[in-house]
């Protein structure tokens, strides 16, 4: 991940957050509830990264409280890792949609609101400085490996990301929760299996 230093905001985590919180570096935050930034111990060994809030985390500010959230912790305690032990992220903090009547439908954020937001990722890494990042899906990987990199050839592969940091790329849950079985099943299954090779990074 590209971060270049004047662009990484100051200060600790818990300032970052209340920074991120009037943040107009983009358009996002207009119509939005409120931006969501990452959760978790400041300590955390392991970070993840999704792409940007859903309806749900955008009312309650969290990261993943959703359904895509759901599945994805149930994953982690399946594969023996405890949510609350982990420092879970956005690519982008605030929800995209499109009004629809009564509904907000998700849209996903664009390249220049990508690029707008990589400055807040860019600070919690640097200040989690976690021993091991997932990338939850394509637009996560490719913030952190960059444009070239391609989930389906390289899932699950490890790759460095710093002198102490290992990460890989998996499955986004929500593009799970859009498969139909068979490959729902089979891509639930890889999820879990890049899971539990975060017990086990290499050296
Ligand atoms: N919820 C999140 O917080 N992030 C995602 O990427 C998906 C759902
Ligand atoms: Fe700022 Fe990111 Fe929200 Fe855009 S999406 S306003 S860059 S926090």
């Amino acid at each position: 991940l590209a971060r270049p230093v004047d662009e990484v905001p100051q200060g600790s985590l818990s300032a970052l957050r209340r920074e991120a919180a009037g943040c107009r570096r983009c358009p996002l935050w207009r119509p939005a509830t409120q931006t969501v930034f990452g959760a978790g111990p400041a300590r955390a060994q392991v970070l993840l990264v999704g792409e940007q809030p859903g309806d749900r985390e955008d009312l309650e500010g969290k990261p993943f409280v959703g359904p895509a959230g759901q599945l994805l912790r149930k994953a982690l305690v399946e594969a023996g890792l405890a949510p609350q032990s982990l420092y879970l992220t956005n690519t982008v903090k605030h929800f995209k949609f499109q009004p629809r009547g009564k509904r907000r439908l998700h849209q996903r954020a664009n390249a220049a609101e990508q690029a707008a937001c990589r400055p807040w990722l860019a600070a919690e890494l640097d200040r989690i400085n976690p021993d091991i990042v997932v990338a939850l899906g394509a637009m996560a990987a490719q913030t952190l490996f960059g444009p070239g990199f391609r989930l389906t050839h390289q899932r699950g592969q490890w790759q460095r990301l710093g002198p102490h940091t290992q990460a890989l790329a998996t499955w986004h849950p929500s593009a799970i929760l859009r498969m139909r079985s068979p490959e729902r099943e089979a891509a639930y299954a890889q999820l879990l299996a890049d899971l539990r090779r975060l017990h086990d990074p290499p050296a």
